[in-house]
């Protein structure tokens, strides 16, 4: 059995009406990315050689994230065989496997893609291989009439155009295919549009295929993974099985996940073993995070690098370009933006640190933030390692704090601290003695004589 080239053809050309958006369908994200980026890992994955994405007109947004791949317009919606053949023209002379994909059907897997194109390399050698699958509605499935003895696949007829006998089959088409690319070109030249809805059906290839003498094989895939997307309703629903999966993978790989349904990861989230991952955090794209480290409760993480051993969180907010180097801790209700927390930094409280360097050990006190922002430009501020800010100090960038150094708390920084200094930048406490118990008998007896003239009045 020796499998051929694979090349790709992926149908992207539908607005998708029913979700009821600005952008084309396939252009919606599922686990940090569009749909259609998905489609495309996974040939990515199967080491498929070529891809061609079929569009409609004026989506230029899709041809951007499609890129390098190729996109081919399909300009009037003449039906499935007609926007195959729109893509078949930009392979070229592709001679191998060529599959057929649903830009808005993101979850085949790569195992179902492989199954299909070790079908095309059987003996029997059939000319078209379709993915059939069980739904546990049928309803307006086109159904895949097979032979009772060899199982071989003998037409797939549209349900609108089916008798009850072929009404009543179980096995549904879910529109993928896998096709030889020598013959493609030569069925798709023959398929008419003479039926129910006045289409070019795709789905006509298989009895041409037959006509020619070639066989054609049906292979199955699970629902899950062939679930489409036509409205937001059905964009949560594939949400939800890909973050289904992309949970597993990380338990597999050795995360715990205290409560798996309500951690979202990205398509490339990606964590060390023995890491613990608390309830509710969300991880938007890329994100890496070492061994060890512990996520805790309701943290939102993107475009961040986490070291071994690193704790953030409950409640941290880590934009992208955070790196927090291992062991360092960044605690609840802290802000970071484009900023490295080095080794065993310590961030602990209510502060926001952007475009920053924490150099290793220090530590950061409660409610300290960097001004990087003057409102037209961005500064950088560098804390030293081993320096210690006090409490609610204001660090106004561009500035740079030594090693070793110390700030007063309650401080607004606005010069560079050296090397091991101390640097107060506060207003100066006075304490005068008895001047609060003074002060306390002078309102006590304020009071006492406007009530006694509100007395006399009543
Ligand atoms: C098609 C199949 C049906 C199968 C079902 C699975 C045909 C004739 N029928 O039916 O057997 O059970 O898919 O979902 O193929 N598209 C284009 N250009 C077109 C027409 C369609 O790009 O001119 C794309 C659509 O955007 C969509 C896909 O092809 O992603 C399927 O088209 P659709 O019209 O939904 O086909 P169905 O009638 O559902
Ligand atoms: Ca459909």
């Amino acid at each position: 059995m020796s499998k051929k080239k694979t090349a790709a053809i992926v149908l992207a050309a539908g607005m998708g009406t029913r979700m009821k958006s600005a952008k084309p369908k396939v252009m919606h994200h599922i686990a940090g990315r569009p749909m259609v980026s998905h489609l495309l890992a996974t040939l990515d994955a199967i080491k498929c050689e070529q891809t061609v994405v079929v569009v409609g007109p004026d989506m230029e947004d899709v041809e951007r994230a499609v890129a390098p791949n190729p996109t081919a317009v399909q300009t009037d919606r003449l039906g499935t065989a007609d926007a195959v053949k729109a893509g078949l023209a930009a392979l070229g002379n592709f001679k191998g496997n060529i599959l057929i994909l649903y830009g808005d059907t993101p979850l085949i897997t790569e195992q179902t893609l492989n199954a299909m194109l070790e079908a095309r390399a059987e003996k029997s050698n059939p000319a078209v291989v379709v993915l059939g699958f069980e739904p546990v509605d049928p309803g307006e499935y086109g159904r895949l009439v097979t032979d009772d003895e060899d199982g071989e696949l003998i037409k797939i007829v549209e349900a609108r155009e089916a008798t009850p006998d072929e009404l009543a089959i179980s096995l549904c088409n879910s529109g993928v295919m896998a096709v030889d690319g020598s013959l493609l070109g030569g069925f798709l030249a023959r398929v008419n549009n003479n039926n129910a809805k006045g289409e070019y059906y795709l789905t006509d290839i298989v009895g041409l295929a037959r006509d020619d003498g070639f066989s054609a094989a049906v292979v199955e895939g699970e629902e899950d993974e062939l679930v489409g997307v036509n409205s937001r309703y059905e964009l949560a629903q594939v949400e939800t099985i890909l973050q289904d999966r992309l949970r597993e993978r990380a338990m597999k790989g050795g995360v715990t996940l205290v409560d798996p349904a309500t951690v979202y990861f990205s398509f490339d989230t990606q964590i060390d073993p023995d890491t613990i991952v608390e309830p509710n955090v969300f991880f938007g794209p890329s994100v890496t995070i070492g061994k060890n480290a512990h996520i805790k409760a309701f943290s939102h993480i993107e475009g961040t690098f986490i070291g071994n051993g690193a704790s953030v969180g409950p409640f941290a907010r880590l934009r992208p370009g955070t790196n927090v180097g291992d062991g360092a801790r960044v605690g609840n209700f802290v802000e970071i933006k484009n900023a490295d927390i080095e080794q065993g930094a310590k961030v602990n409280h209510l502060s926001y640190v952007g475009d920053a360097r924490v150099g290793s050990g220090a530590n950061i006190g409660a409610g300290t933030i960097t001004c990087n922002y003057d409102g037209f430009m961005k500064s950088h501020t560098d804390i030293g390692e081993g320096a210690f800010i006090g409490s609610n100090s204001a660090l106004v960038a561009p500035v740079k704090i030594g090693d070793g150094a110390v700030v007063g708390a309650g401080s607004t920084i606005t010069d560079d601290v050296p090397a091991d200094a101390l640097a107060l930048a506060r207003g100066q406490q006075k304490n005068i003695d008895g001047a609060a118990a003074k002060l306390r008998e002078k309102k006590r007896a304020l009071k006492e004589k406007n009530k006694q003239e509100k007395n006399k009045k009543g």
